[in-house]
């Protein structure tokens, strides 16, 4: 008989994984939950590359499309791709944001390595930065070397309870300097992150996404590819756990009822187009405070270290107790952004010639849920 360690050095770790599928289960609940590999994380998989990934998996990125594939290599190395049918062409023309996705995958890929004793060792881009758009080169090797001198990420404690949170904050509450200071800290070299919880800027950036979020969702194209993903109802979110997920109680009924559907969403005089403005434009205006991050080049790399960046902030920031929220549209390169891109970078950019990477707000929400993950083993490859 084949051992598992062999069949998973031979690339075949989808099979094993299925095999495994007994004990998987019965500690993260239904096969077909959504949210289980929120729950199945921490259970172990007999090999500490998947230990890894499977924390990876549950990172942020761009619409939740996880467009990761992974290639499980000889020892303990694997390789990550990009699923160019994951992308998304009208928001993130350059693919920026997908490759911060991967940045925030690999730093998450990292800590959980740390945590069971092993050391990461991430190349970006082994076979070069692809430009303009990301291709079928590698997004980065890993390999996982025990390390007794490893040391564990503290961020790492709020990897499973990190949410974003699209709610609106309670204002009444303002966000402290020194929390605001802890955002900054947990960033990486080569990453500017900054905060503020001055009224005047705050304001100013509330009405620069409130407008940004105007432009996209009155923009076809950008609406459009957003409605694409959008699984309305339980049924199909569980059916396809990624991309936007409306599947709570009021959308579910909603979509039972034909009043939430792509055809709706798309056509401005319906309710479902202008209950999603409302939703989205009352969240670009609540917010306590903001985060972004800058980085001097806009290379790939550049773009991977902001991911890493990115997600401990995040963490960082729920670890403090703070909802948070992305708020992306002032920051991307379709034309019709052009005005409020100008602005951003404007507001936040210290010197010409940094990109500002992200733009998110802070303050103090109701809890919120997991969103969707598709499972491990979809995501292991050959390619
Ligand atoms: C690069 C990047 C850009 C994002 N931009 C937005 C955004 O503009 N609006 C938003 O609601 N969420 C945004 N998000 C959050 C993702 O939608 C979210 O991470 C994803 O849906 C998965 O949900 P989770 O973070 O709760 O696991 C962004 C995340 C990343 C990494």
């Amino acid at each position: 008989m084949v051992s598992r360690r062999a069949l998973l050095t031979t690339g075949a770790a989808s099979v094993v994984i299925a095999g495994l599928g007994g004990t998987w289960w019965a500690t993260t609940g239904p096969a077909t939950s959504a949210r289980a590999p929120w729950r199945s994380a921490s259970a172990g998989l007999g090999d500490p590359r998947l230990n890894a990934l499977a924390y990876a998996i549950l990172a942020p990125n761009p619409h939740n499309m996880q467009p990761w594939r992974i290639q499980l290599e000889e020892g303990l190395r694997f390789t990550v791709f990009a699923d160019l049918a994951r992308l998304l062409p009208e928001t993130d023309p350059p693919d920026r944001q997908i490759t911060i996705g991967f940045g925030c995958f690999l730093e998450l890929c990292r800590q959980a390595a740390n945590e069971s004793g092993y050391r990461a060792d991430i190349a970006y881009f082994p076979e070069g930065e692809p430009q303009p758009r990301l291709d079928q080169r590698p997004i980065a090797t890993v390999e996982l070397v025990e390390d007794r001198s490893v040391q564990t990420d503290p961020l790492f404690a709020t990897a499973l309870g990190r949410r974003t949170s699209r709610f609106e904050y309670d204002l009444s509450r303002p966000v402290e300097a020194s929390v605001l200071r802890q955002l900054e800290a947990a960033s990486v070299d080569g990453v500017r992150v900054a905060t503020t919880a001055e009224a005047g800027l705050v304001h100013e950036l509330k009405t620069l996404c409130s407008d940004a979020w105007q432009v996209e969702w009155s923009n076809k194209a950008t609406r459009q590819e957003s409605i694409e993903v959008m699984h309305v109802g339980r049924a199909a979110v569980e059916d396809r756990p990624y991309g936007i997920a409306l599947d709570d109680r009021i959308n579910s009924t909603l979509g039972k009822a034909g009043m939430v559907s792509p055809e709706a969403l798309d056509d401005p005089e319906s309710m479902a187009y202008q209950e999603s403005f409302k939703f989205y434009d009352k969240a670009c205006r609540s917010a306590s405070a903001f985060v972004w991050s800058t980085t001097e080049t806009n290379s790939r790399s550049a773009q991977l270290d902001a991911g890493r960046a990115w997600v401990r902030v995040q963490l960082a920031a729920n670890a403090a107790g703070l909802s948070f929220h992305p708020l992306s549209q002032a920051l991307q390169e379709f034309p019709e952004m052009a005005e409020p891109y100008r602005r951003a970078h404007e507001l936040l950019a210290n010197e010409d010639g940094q990109t500002v990477q992200m733009l998110a707000r802070l303050g103090y929400g109701p809890a919120v849920g997991a969103s969707p993950r598709e499972r491990l083993e979809s995501k292991l490859v050959e390619v």
